[in-house]
C-alpha cells in the first residue's frame, strides 16, 4: 500500500532541483480535501446545505458548501506558504495573502473549490479541481494576475478530488495520471489506480442534451452519428450525464467516452471556465492519452486572457474528440474562436 504522501515524496526525486515546496503544496491540497470531504459526507446533518445568500462573480448563487470549500482550500494554501496567489471561481479578484511568508512562495493555484454544486443537495457526486503553475513574477512580492494567465502547457501539476461513492484524488505532474482512493478509517489517500490511461475506444457521450436546439450544427451532426445504428463500432453509444464535470470526466476517463459543453450562438464561449475547469481537466486527459479541444483548438495551447474566461469544451477519448472536431470544422466553422 502506498499513501499519497509517500508517493509525492518518492516522485520528488523525478524533478531536478526540487526543494520539497511543490510536494508540500500538493500535500496541503490533500489535507484540505479531507476536511471538505468530511463536511460533504455529513452535509445533511451539519446545517451546511442550501444557499449562502450571496452570488459569485459569475452571478451564480453560492451554496454554503461552495463557500466552505473555498475557505478551506485558501486557508491550506495560505498556511503552507508555497503559494503566493490563488484564482478561485468564488473570488472575483486574484487572492493574494499579503504576507512576507506567502510572497516568497514560488507557485500559484487556480481552483474550482466545489464543482457540480447543483448536486450537493441531492447526494450526487461533486468535486474540486485545481491547477498549479510556477509563478512568473519576482518572488518576495505578491503574485500577479499574469502568473495565472499561463497556457496549460506550462502546468506544474493539476488534478481533482471527486467526492463520490468513494472519495478519490487524481493528479498529474506531467508524467502520467495517478489516482488515490481515500480510506476514511485511517484518514489516508491510498494509491489505487497507478498510471491511469483512458481507453482508446469509448461508447459514452455526456452532454446536457436539453440545450440541443442551441447547439452548433457540428455538435448536432456528431450526436446524430453517436445515435446511429452501427453495431460494429458500438453505436448507438450510451448517454451518461451527471452535471458535475469532475464526475462526468472521471467516469469517462475510466470507461472511455466524451464530455461536451458546446458554445451556442448566444454564448459562443459556453459555460465552463478555462482556468479552473477546462485547462486542468484537459491536462489530465492528455496525460492519460486522451484529448481536449474547444472544438477547433487544443485547450492547452489557448492563451487565457482573464481569470474567469469561459471556453467551449470537448474532452475524453482521442478518437471521439477528433470526430466532433471534424464535424465542427465541416458544419460549424463560424464557431471557431480566434486569438
Ligand atoms: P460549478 O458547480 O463549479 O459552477 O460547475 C458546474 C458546471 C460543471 O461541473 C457541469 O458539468 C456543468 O456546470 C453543468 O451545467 P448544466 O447544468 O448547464 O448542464
Ligand atoms: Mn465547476
Ligand atoms: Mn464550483
Amino acid at each position: 500500500m502506498k499513501t499519497l504522501i509517500e508517493f509525492i515524496n518518492e516522485k520528488q526525486a523525478d524533478f531536478p532541483y526540487a526543494t520539497g515546496e511543490f510536494s508540500r503544496i500538493l500535500n496541503d491540497i490533500g489535507i484540505a480535501a479531507k476536511i471538505v470531504n468530511r463536511e460533504v459526507n455529513r452535509a445533511g446533518l451539519a446545517n451546511i446545505l442550501g444557499y449562502e445568500g450571496s452570488e459569485n462573480v459569475q452571478g451564480e448563487a453560492q451554496k454554503k458548501l461552495d463557500v466552505f470549500a473555498n475557505n478551506e482550500f485558501l486557508k491550506a494554501l495560505k498556511n503552507g506558504g508555497q503559494c503566493c496567489a490563488v484564482a478561485s471561481e468564488e473570488n472575483e479578484n486574484l487572492v493574494t495573502f499579503e504576507s512576507d511568508f506567502s510572497n516568497k512562495g514560488r507557485y500559484v493555484v487556480a481552483i474550482d473549490p466545489l464543482d457540480g454544486s447543483s448536486n450537493i443537495e441531492v447526494n450526487v457526486s461533486i468535486g474540486t479541481i485545481f491547477t498549479i503553475y510556477r509563478r512568473l513574477s519576482e518572488t518576495g512580492k505578491p503574485g500577479t494576475v499574469e502568473d495565472l494567465l499561463q497556457k496549460g502547457l506550462q502546468i506544474a501539476a493539476a488534478g481533482y478530488v471527486i467526492y463520490g461513492s468513494s472519495t478519490m484524488l487524481v493528479y498529474s505532474t506531467g508524467k502520467g495520471v495517478n489516482a488515490f482512493t481515500y480510506d476514511p478509517s485511517v484518514g489516508l489517500f491510498i494509491l489505487s489506480h497507478p498510471e491511469l490511461r483512458i481507453p482508446p475506444k469509448g461508447n459514452i457521450y455526456s452532454i446536457n442534451e436539453a440545450s440541443y436546439i442551441y447547439f452548433p450544427e457540428g455538435v448536432k451532426e456528431y450526436l446524430r452519428y453517436c445515435q446511429e445504428d452501427h453495431p460494429e463500432s458500438h453505436r448507438p453509444y450510451t448517454t451518461r450525464y451527471i452535471g458535475s464535470l469532475v464526475a462526468d470526466f472521471h467516469r469517462n476517463l475510466i470507461r472511455g467516452g466524451i464530455y461536451m459543453y458546446p458554445g451556442t450562438r448566444k454564448k459562443p464561449q459556453g459555460k465552463l471556465r478555462l482556468l479552473y475547469e477546462c485547462i486542468p481537466i484537459a491536462f489530465l486527459a492528455e496525460q492519460a492519452g486522451g484529448k481536449a479541444s474547444d472544438g477547433f483548438r487544443r485547450i492547452l495551447e489557448i492563451q487565457p486572457r482573464h481569470l474567469h474566461e469561459r471556453s467551449p469544451f470537448y474532452v475524453g477519448t482521442t478518437e471521439m474528440v477528433e470526430k466532433v472536431e471534424y464535424f465542427m470544422k465541416y458544419f460549424s466553422p463560424e464557431f471557431e474562436i480566434k486569438d
